[in-house]
């Protein structure tokens, strides 16, 4: 045949394609896009409620096809047809995010919006034009040149390819509807968590309520304890026995961890863990010895990336029944976020100067609490005391051997963190604390953000003329590794198992959006694999940080022996700590012994590191849990 009459007579393709191939193209990626999210968050709604997940497979799956068809086959009533589907589909998710679906687990309830079914519900709409625009728009009246066609297809198929990408993505990552803390293949039997709870005994009861409640606070709505915040300072005796009722008059669902206190395994706090969330209008009382003395806090492990900077913190002070003799002036001072959604950092619920009452001779001790939810690069708070020599007492709560006197200098806190400054009065003139801080290694995106707000925050004690301003960035970093006297160490002796806790960060996928996922061991919570170990055993962590950001590791329900920081071992006191800072790319190694049993978390305290993955569980064998993270309890732990 020869070629012009080839060109005469083209195939009889039909007439929308070969008229308009780039609309054709783009309406049949939209189509198999929207399927495609929708195969996606099948898993998770088959978990949920079975009809859910099939309809969603049968719609993701008749989708794709039809963006076949579409392409195909594209007939005009093909494509009304299908354009009103997907308008269809668009209004069924309206409904299902405004007033609820008369079916399902909860009916009429609304459904929260997530990043997934936005993405579908965008592919569809834009679809569902594309198709009626096909439709309405017929034949194209003129040629245009050929080039554009490649280029436009190539365009179309790499936007719809991206966002059917970021909604597979996030479906896929949907907040799991239930998972356990429970080591992968534990049977029934064992020891329920609830069940480690404090054996009676003869010691004094101090029994406390603390009631969560919103409180109106400089104009601004808190979450509180009591009304106030900080929460109020629980202070008892060590040997104490610790009876606390927490009554939630929240709107939400709610708990009381006690940050740093080695309670029994059922007395931790944690959502999903060892309790489920306290309802609204619902108690829960709350019971230990308090074993250790020292300077801890206790907050919500509910929510916490919101509950704590919400306000649902207070500081928790174990003196020893006897001892040295106690200093005059013995004040927490705990460092905060402002409740006023501000960048302004509080101190003990005063932004600008806290002003603390002392006479000259007088000794005082400032038991300093980290409790500032610090941004992305995990920024240490890093206070200065100024005006007089001080000794750094205790870290986390425990003494150090032989602490001697120090010049001003920077004393790092991590968010979790604390540190006793004990110091006497000088003849004249206020004391004061200054807080600075260090920031990690800014990324590019923080870099063009600008650098986080810097607060001016201040502590003065006594009267008189308060120490001249010095620039604290110039001041030396408190070296704990190296102050005061070694002592002998029970946890220095070889850990009977060492496991890896290899910290990293990346973009992808977690909890149905796009985030910078903050990984254990190369997996995110919920899905890092817990650390097993036996009662008995001294455990050594092996803690790695390959990010730019610091991470204050906290573990639940023990003390840790620092036994090196970036190989380097301690030369002065022994460091007993429940978090452990760890710097921009710095490694630490660090061992407890295995002697509360119980499923304990091991966290970044940096609340947004924890909520996008930097969280596991430390399970002694043959303790369980009964109890699930994930939408179908309401429990999430972070
Ligand atoms: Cu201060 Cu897991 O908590
Ligand atoms: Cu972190």
């Amino acid at each position: 045949m020869p070629t012009d009459l080839l060109a005469a007579h083209p195939m009889p393709v039909s007439l929308s394609r070969s008229r308009r191939p780039v609309p054709l193209l783009s309406a049949a990626l939209l189509l198999a896009g929207s399927g495609a999210v929708h195969l996606a968050v099948v898993p998770e709604h088959l978990e949920e409620y079975l009809p859910f997940g099939v309809f969603f497979a049968v719609v993701g799956a008749v989708q794709v096809v039809a963006g076949v068809v579409t392409f195909v086959r594209p007939t005009r009533r093909w494509q009304v047809g299908a354009a009103s589907a997907q308008v269809l589909l668009v209004a069924l998710w309206w409904v299902s995010r405004t007033t609820g679906l008369p079916v399902g687990p909860e009916p009429w309830s609304p459904e929260p919006v997530g990043v997934a079914d936005v993405v579908c519900v965008l592919l569809e709409i834009v679809s569902a034009a594309v198709l009626l625009g096909l439709v309405l728009g017929g034949p194209r009246p003129r040629r245009r040149r050929r080039v554009w066609t490649p280029l436009g297809a190539l365009a179309v198929a790499f936007v719809v390819g991206a966002a059917t990408f970021v909604g597979v993505g996030t479906g896929l990552s949907g907040m799991p509807v239930a998972v356990s803390a429970n080591p992968p293949g534990a049977g029934p039997g064992g020891t329920p968590v609830t069940a480690l709870v404090a054996s009676p005994g003869p010691q004094p009861v101090k029994a406390f309520t603390l009631t969560a409640r919103p409180a109106t606070i400089g104009g601004h709505v808190a979450f509180t304890y009591d009304g106030t915040v900080p929460g109020p300072l629980l202070r008892v005796t060590q040997g104490d026995r610790l009876r606390v009722t927490l009554v939630n008059h929240l709107p939400v669902a709610t708990t009381l961890h006690w940050h740093g206190v080695r309670v029994p395994g059922a007395e931790d706090g944690v959502a999903g863990i060892t309790q489920d969330a306290v309802a609204p209008g619902a108690s829960f009382t709350y019971e230990f010895v308090a074993a250790d003395a020292g300077t801890f806090w206790y907050h919500s492990h509910q929510d916490t990336g919101n509950q704590i900077p919400a306000g649902l913190f207070g500081a928790l002070v174990v003196d020893p029944p006897a001892g040295p003799p106690a200093p005059d002036v013995d004040r927490v001072v705990m460092l905060h976020d402002a409740i006023d959604g501000s960048s302004a950092v509080a101190v003990d619920g005063t932004t600008g100067d806290l002003h603390v009452d002392a006479r000259p001779g007088q000794t005082v001790r400032l038991r300093i609490v980290d409790a500032i939810a610090p941004g992305m690069d995990g920024t240490a708070e890093t206070p200065v005391l100024l005006g007089a020599p001080y000794r750094v007492v205790a870290l986390d709560g425990h003494d150090l051997n032989a602490p001697s006197l120090l010049g001003p200098q920077r004393v790092q806190l991590g968010m979790g963190q604390r540190a006793d400054l004990v110091f006497t009065m000088p003849a004249a003139g206020a004391v004061r604390l200054v807080d600075s801080r260090t920031a990690g290694s800014p990324s590019a995106l923080q870099r063009f953000f600008g650098p986080p707000a810097r607060a001016g925050e201040t502590v003065t004690i006594g009267d008189g003329a308060p120490p001249p301003a010095v620039d604290a960035a110039a001041l030396p970093v408190f070296d704990p590794l190296s102050y005061g006297a070694p002592a002998p160490d029970p946890t220095t002796r070889p850990a009977d198992l060492t496991a890896p806790v290899v910290l990293a960060e990346g973009p992808g996928f977690h909890d149905g959006s796009v985030q910078l996922v903050h990984s254990i061991n190369g997996a995110a919570s919920p899905d890092v694999p817990p650390l097993v170990v036996h009662t008995g055993q001294l455990v050594g962590l092996h803690l790695v940080n390959d990010t730019g950001e610091f991470h204050p590791m906290h573990l639940h329900g023990h003390v840790m022996t620092v036994l090196s920081v970036d190989g380097r071992a301690p030369q002065g006191s022994p460091l007993h700590l429940d978090t452990v800072l760890l710097a921009p790319h710095q490694t630490v190694d660090v061992a407890f012994p295995a002697d509360n049993p119980g499923i304990w978390m091991l966290h970044c305290h940096v609340l947004l590191h924890a909520a996008m993955g930097m969280s596991m569980t430390i399970d002694y064998a043959g303790v369980t849990t009964p109890f699930t993270m994930g939408s179908r309890s309401g429990n999430i732990p972070e």
